[in-house]
C-alpha cells in the first residue's frame, strides 16, 4: 500500500465505534483526520486515543451537513478514502424524530458523498446495521437476504446503502465497503475508551454496566417468552475493538477492481447468538457479583433471535471475531 493510501478521513470518529477504529488505524500505521460534531461524543475521547495509541491525528470539529467545513477538512489531510460513522441510531428516538433522522443520516451522507465527488475521493466504508434485513425468519441473516427496515433509522441506513450501491453503479471510479454491525458491546481493554451513552441506556450491555455500577438497581429483561432456549432475546453481540479491526481490513480491500468488489455489504458479527441470561451470567462472572434483573413485558419491535452469518467477511475480508463474551463483558 503506498503512503497516499494511508491517508483517512473518520467523520464520527470520536463516537464509540469511530474511537476504537481510530486506535486500530493509528496502530496500522494511518494517518487519520476525525471529523465530528461532537453531539453525542466527548472531546475527552481524543486525549485518550492519543494516549493509547502515542500517535498524533488532527481533528476538526464540524457536521457533515456542512459541505464547506467538509470541503476545509477534506481538503487539508488529502485523504484517499473516508471511513463514516457520523449519524444517529437511537432507535426509539427515530420513530419520535424521524426528520432529524432523514436529515442527519441521509441529508448528512449525501453531503458528504458531494464532496468526495468534487473532491475526487471516492472510496468509503460506510456503518451500516443488521437492523437492514427487518424481521426474518430464516437465521443466520446472509448478506443476500431480503433487505426490509422496519423503523425509520433502519430505513436511513437502507437509504445510504441504496445510495452506494446507485453511485457505484454509475461510475466505476467508486469503492464502497458497507459493514452490516451486529449488536456492538464492550470497550478498548485499556479501559480509556468505550461506550457512553447519554442519559438511561436503551441497549442491554451498557444497562447492565450500570446496574454492576449501582447507576440502577436491576435490569428490566424485556420478555422471557420469545421462542428462544431459556426465553429472552438472542443477539449477535461482537466486541468495538473486533468491530474496529474489520474496518481497517475493508479498507485494504476497497482497492478491489470487480464489479462485485466495487460495492460490498458484509455482516460484522459473531456468527454466535446469546441470549439476555447469557449476558448477564457472563457480566457476572466479569465483574464478581450478581446483576439483579426484573422480567418485564417484551419491548415493542424486539424479534426473538438474529445473528450474522459471518463467512463472507472471513472469505473476502480476512476478518473474524476473536474476542469471546467473557472479554466483551471484562472489557465492558
Ligand atoms: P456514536 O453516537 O457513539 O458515534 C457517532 C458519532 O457521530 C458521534 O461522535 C457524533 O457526535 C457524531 N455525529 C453524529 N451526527 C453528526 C453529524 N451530523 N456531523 C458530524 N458528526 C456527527 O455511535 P456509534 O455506536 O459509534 O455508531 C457509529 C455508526 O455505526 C453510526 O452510524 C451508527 O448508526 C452505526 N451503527 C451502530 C450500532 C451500535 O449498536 N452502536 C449498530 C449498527 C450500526
Ligand atoms: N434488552 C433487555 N433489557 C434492556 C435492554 C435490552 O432485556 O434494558 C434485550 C432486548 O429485548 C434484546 C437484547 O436485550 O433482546 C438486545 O437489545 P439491545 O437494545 O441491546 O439491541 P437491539 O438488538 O435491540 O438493537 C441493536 C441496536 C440497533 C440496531 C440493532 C441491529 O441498538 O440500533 O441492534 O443491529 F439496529
Amino acid at each position: 500500500m503506498g503512503v497516499a493510501s494511508k491517508r483517512i478521513f473518520v467523520t464520527g470518529g470520536t463516537g464509540y465505534i469511530g474511537s476504537h477504529t481510530c486506535v486500530e488505524l493509528l496502530g496500522s500505521g494511518y494517518d487519520v483526520t476525525v471529523f465530528d460534531n461532537l453531539s453525542n461524543s466527548n472531546p475527552e475521547v481524543l486525549h485518550r486515543i492519543a494516549r493509547i495509541t502515542g500517535k498524533p491525528f488532527h481533528f476538526v470539529e464540524g457536521d457533515i451537513r456542512d459541505k464547506s467545513a467538509l470541503r476545509q477538512a477534506m481538503s487539508y489531510g488529502s485523504p484517499e478514502k473516508i471511513i463514516h460513522f457520523a449519524g444517529l441510531k437511537a432507535v426509539g428516538e427515530s420513530v419520535e424524530h424521524p426528520l432529524r433522522y432523514y436529515d442527519n443520516n441521509v441529508a448528512g451522507s449525501l453531503c458528504l458523498l458531494e464532496v468526495m465527488n468534487e473532491l475526487g475521493v471516492r472510496s468509503l466504508v460506510f456503518s451500516s446495521s443488521a437492523t437492514v434485513y427487518g424481521a426474518s425468519e430464516e437465521l443466520p441473516y446472509k448478506e443476500t437476504h431480503r433487505l426490509a427496515a422496519m423503523n425509520p433509522y433502519g430505513v436511513t441506513k437502507l437509504t445510504v446503502e441504496n445510495i452506494l450501491r446507485d453511485l457505484c453503479r454509475s461510475d466505476t471510479r467508486w469503492r464502497a465497503g458497507i459493514l452490516r454491525y451486529f449488536n456492538p458491546v464492550g470497550a478498548h481493554a485499556s479501559g480509556l475508551i468505550g461506550e457512553d451513552p447519554r442519559g438511561v441506556p436503551n441497549n442491554l450491555m451498557p444497562y447492565i454496566a450500570q446496574v454492576a455500577g449501582a447507576r440502577h438497581d436491576c435490569l428490566n429483561v424485556w420478555g422471557d417468552d420469545f421462542p428462544t432456549e431459556d426465553g429472552t432475546g438472542v443477539r449477535d453481540y461482537v466486541h468495538a475493538t473486533d468491530l474496529a479491526v474489520g474496518h481497517v481490513k475493508a479498507l485494504g480491500h476497497l482497492d478491489g477492481d470487480s464489479s462485485h468488489d466495487r460495492c460490498l455489504a458484509v455482516n460484522i458479527g459473531t456468527g454466535r447468538g446469546h441470549s439476555v441470561m447469557d449476558m448477564v451470567r457472563a457480566f457476572e462472572a466479569a465483574c464478581g457479583h450478581t446483576i439483579a434483573f426484573k422480567v418485564g413485558p417484551r419491548r415493542d419491535g424486539d424479534l426473538p433471535a438474529y445473528f450474522a452469518d459471518a463467512t463472507l467477511a472471513q472469505t473476502l475480508l480476512d476478518w473474524q471475531a476473536e474476542r469471546d463474551l467473557a472479554t466483551m463483558c471484562r472489557d465492558t
